[in-house]
């Protein structure tokens, strides 16, 4: 049983899709729920991968693109490309982190298109080739997430802020909210009734407008793969894993505070900054520290995942401890 019953930690209806879920799908089993989290145990508390899901090879496939990275800035290398790619978290296709690749094969990202609209100047709907002409550079970034695992990521892509400057946010503009595409037809996870589909997520501006904050349309030198969201999706390194919302169709500027899948699923378990914070638990587990995907100890976890210089400013007079 995990420490705290899911009946008191997610609205009702959700917990009874869950016990459903468990009840036909994982009877006997070691209890894994739809959230973005395994369900810890007493001699587990923080869910881990599984062994298998260590890295089985060190470099690229013959004839994939190249990487001029072979370390983040902290010296610590990437994470395996068959982990980076075989590893994955996207509920529109499966739950199983190690299924997801397979279940997304085949997946048609093109022709794409992106609308960016809400408080802005100059609304518009971007064909993909011309998003795509905003830059290609090299990212390499720490993925932490809120489950206690984390990867060391080479993206390509461009600053979220170039493509919002075409747009001209108003002033009266305050938060950026993100929507992935609605197609269950192509995304069979869409089918199930636990989440509120689309998959959305939020940053404030001044987050969105940061440098760091990457649009993402490449990992490991390659155009992404469906499984890591192909074509575009967020990589926001300071925050946990699941504010880098894959597969984007939509980018609407408002002036209020959006609601992310995970928000409305387990509102006291997910908040809209969802930091990287090892000072503040999840309601369920430690996040003190991490297992980096590949390693088999434990490291401890970085305050904003070891970009405090970068960012730390953009939280000025908030107190931390309510972030998550
Ligand atoms: N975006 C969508 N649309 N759907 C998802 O299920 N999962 C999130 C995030 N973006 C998710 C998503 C979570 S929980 C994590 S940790 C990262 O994607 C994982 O990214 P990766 O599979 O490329 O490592």
């Amino acid at each position: 049983m995990p420490p705290i019953p899911s009946s008191e930690i997610t609205p009702e209806a959700l917990f009874w899709n869950r016990r459903r879920f468990m009840q036909t799908a994982l009877a006997g089993a070691a209890l894994t729920i739809p959230g973005c989290a395994a369900t810890p145990s007493a001699s587990n508390p923080t869910p881990a991968p599984d062994a298998s899901a260590a890295p089985v090879a060190t470099t690229l496939p013959a004839g994939q693109g190249t990487v001029a990275g072979t370390s983040d800035e902290l010296g610590q290398p990437l994470t395996d490309f068959a982990a980076v790619t075989g590893y994955n978290n996207y509920y529109e296709f499966t739950t199983d982190k190690q299924a997801v690749a397979a279940a997304a094969a085949g997946f048609v990202t093109n022709p794409w298109t992106v609308q960016v609209d809400g408080l802005v100047a100059k609304p518009r709907q971007f064909a993909l080739e011309d998003i795509l002409k905003l830059g290609n550079e090299e990212r390499i970034y720490r993925l932490r997430c809120v489950e206690g695992w984390s990867m060391v990521i080479p993206w390509s892509g461009f600053s979220l802020n170039k493509l919002l400057a075409l747009v001209e946010p108003t002033s009266a503009a305050k938060y950026v909210r993100f929507e992935t595409l609605n197609d269950p037809e192509r995304m069979p996870g869409q089918k199930e009734p636990w989440y509120t589909w689309p998959y959305a997520e939020g940053l404030r501006l001044d987050e969105a407008m940061h440098d760091l904050t990457l649009m993402a349309t490449g990992v490991y030198g390659n155009p992404l793969p469906p499984q890591n969201g192909a074509p575009l999706r967020l990589a926001v390194p300071w925050k946990y894993g699941f504010k880098s919302i894959k597969s984007i169709v939509r980018i609407t500027l408002t002036d209020t505070q959006p609601t992310s899948l995970w928000m409305a699923a387990a509102p006291d378990e997910y908040g809209f900054y969802a930091n990287v914070n090892p000072r503040v638990d999840h309601p369920r587990w430690s996040q003190a520290d991490e297992r980096r995907i590949g390693d088999t100890g434990r490291r401890q976890t970085l305050m904003f995942n070891g970009y405090a210089d970068a960012v730390a400013s953009l939280y000025t007079g908030m107190d931390l401890r309510k972030f998550y």
